[in-house]
């Protein structure tokens, strides 16, 4: 992709709607499918998806943070996990889906971590937080549906401490023949046939499928980070590509 092309790379919203903007259809999914959720990522991924957040997580270890702030957060299994391998003093979980965030509250008192883990409703792109607030931001598959990429990256990028690091996970679209091709089989076709009978929404998966496919993946999305201001931006691919980890530095 040209430096011109991930400049504008195409929006696609879950409900294709012109009355409501991505970011308002994109919390009406989440706060529709949010009792599914945790049940789906197990089934669809059959339970990858864990191991993808573990080594997400582990790239941040020699940074030690001491506060994390997790954007996108869901049902939490990202502080959860936050908390399992870095230990650090606190860690805020915040999502724009108020159900997602009544889910994760209730995860983060069934494991009693209150003292250490917070979530609250909030937007990446109007963060309420003072500049140089953490450590460390983590967001995974989550910046893919930001209504603003730039916007929700340039928030991420004020809030960090500088010598601070940002960890965003996200899917990416494999590459090798014929892997790719079964992989897209699956994911446009099988996926969200079976998300469509078990979420109870039958948008969502195929959003999933068609966001992945317009979002800029690898160099170009390395490139955003890059334009944002970060610095020794990294990235990993994991599972042939399926998804990818991108670290970023703030000097
Ligand atoms: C696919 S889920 C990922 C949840 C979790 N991070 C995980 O790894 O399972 C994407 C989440 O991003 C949230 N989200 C989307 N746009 C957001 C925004 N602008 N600000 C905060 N959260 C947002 C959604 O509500 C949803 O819970």
């Amino acid at each position: 992709m040209s430096k011109e092309k991930v400049n504008i790379y195409e929006q696609v919203t879950p409900y294709d709607s012109d009355q409501e903007s991505k970011k308002a259809q994109v919390t009406t999914m989440f706060d529709k499918i949010a009792p599914y959720y945790d049940f789906l990522n197990g089934l669809l991924t059959i339970g990858i998806d864990s191991i993808w957040r573990k080594k997400a997580i582990a790239q941040l270890q020699e940074t030690k943070p001491r506060t994390v702030l997790d954007i996108a957060t869901g049902t939490a299994d990202m502080p959860l996990e936050i908390h399992k391998q870095l230990k650090p003093d606190s860690i805020i979980g915040l999502d724009i889906s108020p159900k997602m965030i009544e889910l994760a509250g209730k995860k983060i008192v069934k494991h009693k971590l209150t003292d250490t883990v917070s979530v609250e409703v909030g937007d990446s792109e109007a963060l309420r937080f003072d500049d140089a607030a953490f450590d460390a931001v983590t967001v995974s598959f989550g910046v893919r549906n930001f209504g603003d990429l730039r916007k929700g990256l340039s928030e991420i990028y004020r809030v960090i401490n500088p010598g601070g690091k940002l960890m965003v996970l996200e899917f990416s679209k494999p590459t090798l023949f014929p892997f790719k091709q079964l992989f897209n089989f699956y994911f446009k076709y099988i996926l969200p046939f079976i998300g469509k009978f078990t979420s109870k929404d039958p948008k969502a998966y195929k959003y999933l499928y068609e966001s992945v496919q317009v979002f800029p993946d690898y160099e170009d999305f390395a490139i955003i980070l890059k334009e944002i201001g970060f610095n020794e931006v990294k990235f990993k691919p994991l599972t042939l590509g399926i998804c990818t980890i991108y670290l970023a530095s703030k000097h």
